[in-house]
């Protein structure tokens, strides 16, 4: 039994894809969710910078006593996991190998497209994390750094002709490549799903990095023996780093939730 809160952040709105699964499945656990909303995107900044403001939320995070860490940013986690918050002893997963590990199991062609920001495109870390799990899946990737503006300003419509077209060109190379199975490698992405579903079609299976591994921790904090054990609902507290507003409107309509109340605006430094 552990009464800690969970903690997941990321630039903006696109964790909520992650906290969604983990309300789902771990209903009664406490949340603390970070969106650095004053900076988003991350993903066409330097390593450099991604890494520093991936500190800070980790550290912001950590100071409210969390059990575990999600970072639910793809951008993060495939910049460099692995320093964000060492030596803080809190259990930190990010969001490259379960979704990784989900599409090799799926695709039934050995292609898979990935479709990121331009820092997780450049890191190369999702062909790094195919090839471990099997050197014979072709990885297609394409970066799509339009798709984060348009998750936070609620632009998703599938009818929205002018999502379609950026979608179109930008999912032009994973179509050319006849890849069965496309990891959504931005944890925004899956905001814009009914957009890139409609321009590749039913033919290619849709993996969502956030959900994929909110399923894999839930599985590791129980084997962990880290979940609370209580029956009571769990608390969720939500900050960000710039105005609530658009936040509040974004995350109730994804969440299907009023999180109206629990969102909170915060200084990092
Ligand atoms: N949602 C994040 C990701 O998974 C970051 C997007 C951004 O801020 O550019 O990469």
């Amino acid at each position: 039994m552990n009464l800690c809160p969970i903690g997941v952040f990321d630039s903006g709105l696109g964790g909520l894809t992650a906290v969604k699964r983990l309300i789902e499945l771990l209903p009664n656990e406490d949340i603390v969710y970070l969106g650095d909303t004053g900076r988003v995107p991350y993903g066409s900044r330097s390593r450099e910078t991604i890494i520093r403001y991936a500190r800070q939320d980790a550290a912001f995070l950590i100071s409210h006593g969390i059990k575990a860490m999600i970072v639910a940013c793809n951008t993060v986690s495939s910049a460099a996991l692995d320093l964000i918050a060492p030596g803080a002893g809190v259990p930190t997963f990010g969001v490259v190998e379960p979704p990784s590990e989900r599409a090799a199991a799926l695709t039934k062609n050995g292609r898979v497209g990935v479709i990121g920001t331009a820092a997780t495109v450049r890191s190369g870390a999702y062909e790094r994390a195919i090839a471990r799990i099997n050197p014979a899946i072709e990885v297609i990737s394409a970066a799509c750094p339009l798709f984060v503006p348009l998750a936070e300003s609620g632009r998703t419509d599938a009818e929205d002709a002018a999502v379609i077209a950026i979608a179109r060109d930008y999912l032009e190379p994973i179509i050319a490549s006849g890849a069965d199975t496309l990891i959504l490698g931005c944890t925004h992405y899956p905001l814009l799903r009914d957009a890139i579903s409609s321009v590749l079609g039913e033919g290619v299976a849709l993996v969502d990095s956030g959900a994929t591994t909110a399923d894999y921790v839930a599985v590791r904090l129980r084997e962990m023996g880290l979940l609370n054990g209580s029956d009571t609902p769990g608390e969720r507290r939500y900050f960000v780093t710039d105005i609530i507003d658009g936040f509040e409107t974004q995350a109730s309509r994804f969440l299907e939730a009023d999180v109206s109340g629990s969102v909170r605006q915060i200084t990092l430094e």
